[in-house]
């Protein structure tokens, strides 16, 4: 039987569409800072984005990434133990490290594969992982790729996670997996517990630091959030939120990275990360330090939306503390509703449905967001909660 029978039948998409209220995938025709371009012309407020700093636009980072496609090509065409290793690649990994505060870091070409790297690289047969029930997609695609035997605990739930490391094997190796802020709440992970669960257990802690790293304490992330940097052997990052541009990097000890460079096939057996993505992240880490105001303002900007949103009658998740803002949206149609009449209010943000996570739109924010900018989108928010209310939508 063919493969492709299950997509004759496939009627998800086919049944959002025909009622109107899902494009599959929106296009944006120009992108400037804290807005964006629609096909019909239009300019709307972008609060929805991953590019937390701003800096997927800003002109110097966009200046070295043409600059490195000029220098350099504009693909590597090949991995990094063949042809496709820069001077660049190793000059950010050292850079990585340095402002980390980690002995070294290993690049890879996009953040899924990073994960992909860390845990298939070092977990196998006969290992155990530990991942926490809302940890991103990555992971999980990473720990089941792995074959070693998977867990989830509960979120964020130590109590849970030391029950399962307790009926472990005592030889066996063992791997707890987690998000630094988890990239649909906002949340954080409980850092020093696992820390010292993990300790107490011999396990190897994970964290995905992808929404941390570059917003949380001056861009050093959640593990430096919670002066923990050292206790944590292995952290993940991606440059595709807060550095603007694509690509990631695992950070760790000389011996671990070194191992990885040598048996990690994601990184193996794809090519490098392009010229132009690796100069772009290099300037963004060089102004993220010259400018830590940034990383703070975001987070303010985020806490002042929170706010007034919360003050709006929008149900935003009690626990979020990062740029994520998400507001809870119950189910699929409503989750629609409120972003297609968002979308007439020129304000974007991203309505996420199962499996991706329960029926909601994940609002964020961003330091390059005007005061104006940011006064446009909460009166579109307060319009569309009149019409929510006026169709019964939300009480
Ligand atoms: C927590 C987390 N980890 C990893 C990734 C994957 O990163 P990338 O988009 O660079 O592949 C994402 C992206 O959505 C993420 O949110």
């Amino acid at each position: 039987m063919s493969v492709t029978r299950k997509c004759t039948g496939y009627s998800r998409s086919r049944e959002l569409k025909k009622s109107g209220l899902y494009p599959f995938y929106l296009n944006f025709s120009e992108r400037d800072r804290g807005a964006a371009r629609l096909p019909d012309s239009r300019e709307i407020i972008m609060c929805g984005s991953n590019d937390y700093l701003g800096l997927s636009t800003d002109p110097r980072v966009c200046c070295a990434a043409a600059e490195a496609s000029r220098r350099y090509g504009a693909g590597c065409t090949g991995s990094r133990l063949l042809n496709g290793n820069l001077d660049l690649h190793d000059h950010l990994e050292r850079k990585l490290a340095e402002f980390f505060g980690k002995p070294a870091a290993l690049l890879l070409t996009t953040g899924y594969q990073t994960n992909l790297a860390a845990v298939t690289g070092l977990c196998g047969p006969g290992d155990h992982i530990l991942i926490d029930k809302q940890a991103h997609a990555s992971l999980v695609d990473a720990a089941r790729l792995s074959r070693a035997r998977v867990q989830w605990f509960a979120h964020n739930d130590t109590r849970d996670l030391t029950r399962k490391l307790d009926q472990l094997p005592e030889k066996a190796g063992r791997m707890v997996v987690v998000d630094g802020v988890y990239s649909m709440e906002g949340d954080l992970c409980p850092l020093p517990e696992l820390v010292r669960v993990c300790r107490q257990y011999g396990a190897t802690l994970l964290v995905d630091d992808a929404h941390g790293a570059g917003v949380l304490a001056e861009g050093r992330g959640t593990c430096a959030h919670y002066g923990l940097m050292e206790e944590v052997p292995l952290v993940t990052l991606t440059f595709s939120k807060a550095f603007g541009s694509t690509g990631g990097a695992i950070l760790g000890d000389e011996e671990v990275i070194d191992y990885l460079r040598h048996n990690a096939r994601s990184l193996l057996f794809s090519a490098s990360l392009s010229p132009a993505n690796t100069a772009a992240a290099l300037e963004s880490l060089r102004i993220l330090q010259e400018e830590p105001w940034r990383s703070k303002e975001v987070i303010s900007k985020a806490d002042f939306m929170r706010r007034e949103l919360t003050a709006l009658g929008y149900p935003t998740g009690a626990a979020s503390q990062a740029p994520i803002v998400p507001i809870d949206m119950v189910n699929e149609k409503r989750t629609l509703m409120a972003w297609n009449l968002l979308i007439e209010q020129g304000v974007y943000v991203n309505a996420v449905l199962p499996p991706a996570a329960s029926p909601r739109l994940r609002s964020s924010y961003m330091t390059v967001h005007t005061d104006e900018q940011l006064a446009r989108a909460l009166e579109g928010f307060a319009a569309v909660r009149d019409q929510l209310l006026h169709d019964d939508l939300i009480h």
